[in-house]
């Protein structure tokens, strides 16, 4: 086995929020930068609406607060609702001075608008935002000299002191498998980053990309983190449906800049859901949309924006519109056929605001992390906004900490020990699971849930996870293997949590609990309780540590 210990920060995760934190550090500390795929892998690349900050003088703080407050059913944690939105404007500006190339209009840069805001407040790159940010990133992270690049790398595990037979838990790296080579490499680093996103591939279908499988979340649960509000995955209502468009996205601004969804026979319904219509926060969009195809029996829904000015449609959407073009959609004629699909993990590793998870020396920014900001319901274009936020928060506090003292520690890390395992000739077994795990995923812990149907998917996790654990330590490991460990683990942090909740909110929907609970608590899953079927506390809305 190799070892990598010429790192200050190992950084596990190359998107916006890994990206942001590298870029803050590197001009003083040694950063090391894994990805398990290219570095476009990941969500960061495929952002499309923008992202969401008081940049326009008639708006304010409080407006944005409250927003994301209400979209959040009222479950956001409001210190992190304040320091998100409050260092919004900042953190927009320091992307701006990285180079993105926001759209501009004659008043300076185009503000649009998405469901659940009051207010004209989401700067984008056209219907491309995250491409244009990342791109940037991307590059000005290939030209500094203290970021090295690791790319097909995926972190399997961390190591914390705790694993080498010491009594504290502090993280000091990761093993990580080089998946073009086979090989697996031990990072030693005084400061670990968990920056690996989120797990909607835990479900049959997501406008995410395959690899959004939970590896941080898993991760940071084998080594003693907290995990909260799992129960909550966000379901984007419109993905493009087409038999050949895997997971394409249409954004909401399309909703935002008027267009309109319609029933196959051209009537609109969302008006019978919310006041709001098409434009109300996307748990009540994507749940009316379910309801009415379960009702008709139908495929999919449309969006139409038709009637607006093809010239303004081609400006405003150009992504979208080639791509629809592509499958033989013109939007500016016609009306697009969409459904909903998982998009968002709303839950994730417990946080304060610098990113600091409950193990010392390891952090967790971006999708992966749970700071409180989204509640029950994330607002749209709040998510990149806190990727950059936390990203350069924790950068912060790791430059204000003194790594130093643990430098220089002189301990080898134990091997990987790959002696007891062979070649797997049974990788059926693994597309298997993978299938199997994410259809009844869909089916038992989707849009609309029951008791029976969370039920039947704890039993269905348990023993899947048996089987997985038995390949596991038989057989040698590869990114498809470590991939569905992770996903197991993260499908059954889902049903623990979806199980200990006991109300209908924000995302969270269950027929046998159909009204909201007086009491607003996190659901909060702890490692050392963690047996079926009351480990979850949970906990007022308050501070972790
Ligand atoms: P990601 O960008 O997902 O990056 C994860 C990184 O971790 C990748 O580099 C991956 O390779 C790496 N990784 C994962 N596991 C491992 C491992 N085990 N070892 C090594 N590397 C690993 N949000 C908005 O605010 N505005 C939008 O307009 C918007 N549009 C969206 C559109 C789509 C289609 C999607 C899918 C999401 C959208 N979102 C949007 C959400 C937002 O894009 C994501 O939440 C955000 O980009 C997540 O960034 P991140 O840095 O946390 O992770
Ligand atoms: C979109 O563009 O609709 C996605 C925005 C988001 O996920 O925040």
């Amino acid at each position: 086995m190799t070892e990598a210990s010429n790192f200050d920060v190992l950084v596990i995760g190359s998107g916006a929020a890994g990206l942001t934190l590298a870029l803050q550090l590197a001009d003083h500390l040694r950063v090391a930068l894994l990805s398990k795929g290219t570095l476009q892998a990941g969500s960061t690349w495929l952002a499309q609406g923008g992202i969401a900050a008081v940049l326009d003088p008639q708006d304010n703080v409080e407006n944005h607060a409250q927003d994301t407050w209400m979209a959040g059913a009222k479950l956001s944690r409001p210190h992190a609702v304040k320091h998100t939105i409050t260092n919004g404007p900042e953190a927009i500006h320091w992307l701006i001075d990285q180079g993105v190339p926001f759209t501009r209009d004659n008043q300076g840069y185009h503000l649009t608008r998405e469901g659940g805001h009051s207010h004209r407040r989401i700067i984008h790159a056209a219907d491309a935002t995250g491409r244009a940010v990342h791109q940037t990133l991307i590059e000005n992270a290939l030209n500094h000299k203290n970021i090295k690049i690791f790319e097909y790398h995926i972190a399997i595990d961390l190591i914390t002191r705790r694993k080498l037979g010491m009594t504290d838990n502090r993280c000091i790296g990761a093993y990580v498998l080089n998946h073009q080579s086979g090989h697996v490499i031990a990072f030693k680093a005084p400061v670990v980053v968990l920056a690996t996103g989120g797990a909607s591939k835990a479900y049959l279908y997501t406008s995410n990309n395959d690899g959004t499988t939970g590896d941080g979340i898993a991760m940071a649960w084998r080594a003693g983190c907290r995990i909260a509000n799992m129960e909550f995955n966000q379901f984007h209502p419109t993905c493009l449906y087409h038999p050949k468009a895997k997971s394409f996205l249409i954004t909401e601004a399309v909703r935002g800049e008027g267009g309109v969804l319609k029933l196959p026979d051209g009537s609109r319904f969302m008006e019978r859901f919310d006041h709001r219509g098409e434009l109300a926060p996307r748990d009540i969009v994507a749940r009316a949309i379910d309801h009415e195809m379960k009702r008709l029996g139908c495929d999919c829904v449309y969006l139409d924006i038709s009637h607006r000015d093809a010239g303004f449609i081609k400006d405003h959407f150009p992504t979208i519109y080639e791509r629809c073009l592509d499958f033989g959609i013109d939007i500016t004629q016609e009306a697009i056929p969409v459904v909903p699909a998982a998009h968002y993990t709303c839950g994730g590793i417990i946080t304060d605001e610098q990113g600091c998870t409950d193990i010392a020396g390891l952090y967790a920014i971006g999708e992966t992390a749970f700071t409180g900001l989204h509640g029950a319901n994330r607002l749209a274009s709040n998510s990149l906004l806190e990727c950059v936020v936390y990203g350069r928060s924790a950068a912060a506090h790791i430059s204000a900490s003194s790594i130093s003292q643990y430098q220089d520690e002189d301990y080898q890390l134990p091997d990987w020990d790959e002696s007891q395992v062979t070649d797997s000739d049974e990788d059926v077994i693994i597309s298997h699971n993978w299938d199997e795990l994410r259809r009844f995923m869909w089916d038992y812990v989707g849009i609309v849930r029951t008791t029976k149907r969370l039920e039947r998917a704890k039993h269905r996790i348990q023993l899947l996870k048996q089987e997985i654990a038995e390949y596991y330590s038989n057989y040698k490991i590869s990114r498809d293997l470590i991939e569905l460990r992770n996903l197991a683990t993260v499908a059954e942090l889902i049903i623990i949590s979806a199980m200990q909740r006991k109300e209908s909110r924000g995302l969270h929907y269950t027929k046998d609990y159909p009204s909201l609970s007086s009491e607003t608590l996190d659901t909060i899953v702890t490692p050392r309780n963690f047996c079926w079927p009351d480990a979850v506390r949970q906990k007022q809305n308050s501070d972790i540590h």
